[in-house]
């Protein structure tokens, strides 16, 4: 019983105390039956729990403890409907960004079967030309993978009045020759990538609400557009609906670490886990909950900066549930190896490398090597030496080895 006690009383949260007192008074009332049924519930829960969830869960057992059983025992996210919706008047009172570029024709009368953000900054001009030459090439994926893809680089305006000036005649120039760049008038900042997600929601609803799906990534990514566009074409020709995935974040705790790049104060965030959401390195959700999540993106109190968890508390509010892929990647970088680019969606960290990625993960030897039952075998144990490892490195997870 003790030890039952101990397990409870490590979740330091408004349910546990209640709980611990339970437990005494089961003792003192001398209802040990009562209490040990209570027991194995728990420890078969624990226990089913540490199974699912085994790879969140050893990358951080202790931080994660609270939040788990915030999402799994209390498993309440009522205050998305109360204290972080916005009333009538704050909504008549909201800032309205104005698009300083922008390509209102850009999807018009056209099947589009993924419109794709790149979230971007106005100095990173380098990575926008890297992703147009390689995996963004818009001709490409027509003329090659036969798929009609939007790609638009979101951004804000340069922090810098004088520089900023600069910047912007540049964006200028560049827009002209390449007609890929959605500007709003938001200082373009880490934390200001709630509003570059809400310009993202607006822009899809207002002149692209036909598109079957929707993309939301950084500028450091690495997608390889073929199997993306192979597994979407596939989705949409079973005319799939509510459908967000990427690497899901579940129950994930807010950081009140002051150091981290994520750290949320608690009067911007009380309570002690997030809603699930997918990282925002990249993820994918089909155009019924795009214009779902954008409706309720106007509800919600957008002060919380982090873009990838508002979508989570959007989503939440209407309902719509993200699916982990393996072959998404989160902050991590996939392994480089033809067995992995094989089956690969997205990959995070890359800007040097990205040509070099692109040729080698394109190339037909790819495909070659791991097929028939020799290359699937021969892929499978170089995916588990790569992925299984038991240091922890933020890549795909061990599971994605037999996938
Ligand atoms: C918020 O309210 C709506 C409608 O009243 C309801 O369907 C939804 O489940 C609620 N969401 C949460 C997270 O409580
Ligand atoms: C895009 O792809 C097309 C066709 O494959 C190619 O001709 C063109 O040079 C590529 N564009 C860039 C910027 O690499
Ligand atoms: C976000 O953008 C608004 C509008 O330009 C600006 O007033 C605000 O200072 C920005 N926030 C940050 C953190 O840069
Ligand atoms: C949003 O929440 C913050 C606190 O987290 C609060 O200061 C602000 O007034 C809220 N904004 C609206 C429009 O309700």
């Amino acid at each position: 019983m003790q030890s039952f006690c101990l397990i409870i009383s490590t979740v330091p949260d408004s349910g546990s105390q209640r709980v611990k007192k339970d437990c005494r008074m089961f003792l003192s009332a001398r209802r040990i039956k009562k209490c040990q049924f209570l027991q194995l519930i728990m420890t078969c829960f624990l226990f089913s729990l540490l199974m699912i969830y085994w790879e969140q869960f050893d990358n951080g057992v202790v931080s994660h403890m609270k939040s788990y059983s915030y999402r799994y025992l209390v498993n309440s996210y009522e205050f998305l409907n109360e204290s972080l919706s916005l009333s009538k008047a704050d909504l008549n009172g909201l800032a309205k960004y104005q698009y300083l570029i922008n390509h209102k024709d850009k999807c018009k009368n056209q099947k589009v079967l993924l419109l794709l953000f790149v979230k971007t900054s106005p100095e990173n001009s380098e990575r926008r030309v890297a992703i147009r030459s390689t995996w963004g090439n818009e001709t490409y994926i027509q003329t090659e993978l036969k798929a009609n893809v939007k790609i638009i680089f979101a951004l804000g305006t340069h922090l810098n009045q004088y520089n900023g000036l600069l910047f912007q005649n540049q964006l200028l120039r560049e827009d002209k020759a390449f007609h890929d760049l959605v500007q709003q008038d938001f200082i373009d900042d880490f934390h200001n990538l709630t509003l570059k997600l809400k310009m993202q929601f607006e822009w899809a609803h207002l002149y692209c609400s036909h598109a079957k799906f929707v993309m939301s990534a950084d500028d450091d990514i690495f997608i390889h557009m073929p199997n993306l566009v192979q597994y979407l074409q596939e989705l949409d020709g079973r005319g799939i609906q509510d459908f967000w995935i990427g690497r899901v974040h579940r129950g994930a705790p807010p950081i009140r670490r002051k150091e981290s790049k994520y750290y949320v104060p608690y009067e911007m965030y009380q309570w002690a886990a997030y809603p699930d959401y997918t990282a925002g390195a990249a993820y994918v959700f089909s155009g019924d909950v795009a214009s779902k999540v954008y409706r309720a993106s106007l509800t919600i109190n957008t002060t919380l900066y982090i873009d990838d968890v508002f979508m989570g508390m959007c989503a939440r509010k209407v309902g719509v549930i993200p699916q982990y892929h393996v072959y998404f990647s989160g902050e991590g970088r996939a392994p480089y190896h033809p067995c992995i680019y094989n089956q690969m969606m997205t990959s995070h960290g890359h800007v040097k490398d990205i040509y070099h990625l692109w040729k080698e993960a394109t190339h037909p030897k790819v495909r070659r090597l791991s097929s028939g039952i020799l290359g699937k075998l021969y892929c499978t144990i170089i995916k588990v030496f790569l992925l299984c490892k038991p240091k922890y490195v933020d890549t795909y997870p061990c599971s994605a080895a037999f996938s």
